[in-house]
């Protein structure tokens, strides 16, 4: 499936994302700029939020407990933000498209 992930200037990137692997994943190593994944998917940085567009919000489904508590300290938090490394990628999701915030850029 893939993802296509857009930069706060506009540039897009879309990026073939293996079944399973997150979505952070998926930008991390292809070198998408805008998403570091610094706790390596623990859902504890926070430095891999993103903001999933409208049209998909439904698939994706909505935060853990942790993962909301982790973006609440996220001051560029808005109802559409996600930790990226908390959605797995599926078939469902191919075509999938995030917005990376300004402070990660
Ligand atoms: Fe650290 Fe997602 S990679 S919270």
């Amino acid at each position: 499936p893939s993802v296509t992930y857009i930069e706060h200037n506009g540039t897009e990137y879309r990026i073939e994302v293996e079944d399973g692997l997150s979505v952070m994943r998926g930008a991390v190593d292809n070198g998408v700029p805008g998403i570091d994944g610094d706790c390596g998917g623990e859902c504890a940085c926070a430095t891999c939020h993103v903001y999933v567009d409208e049209a998909w919000l439904a698939k994706t489904g909505t935060p853990s407990e942790q993962e909301a508590s982790m973006l609440s300290f996220a001051a560029t938090a808005q109802p559409n933000s996600r930790l990226s490394c908390q959605i797995a990628m599926t078939a469902e999701l191919d075509g999938l498209v995030v917005r990376m915030p300004e402070a990660q850029h």
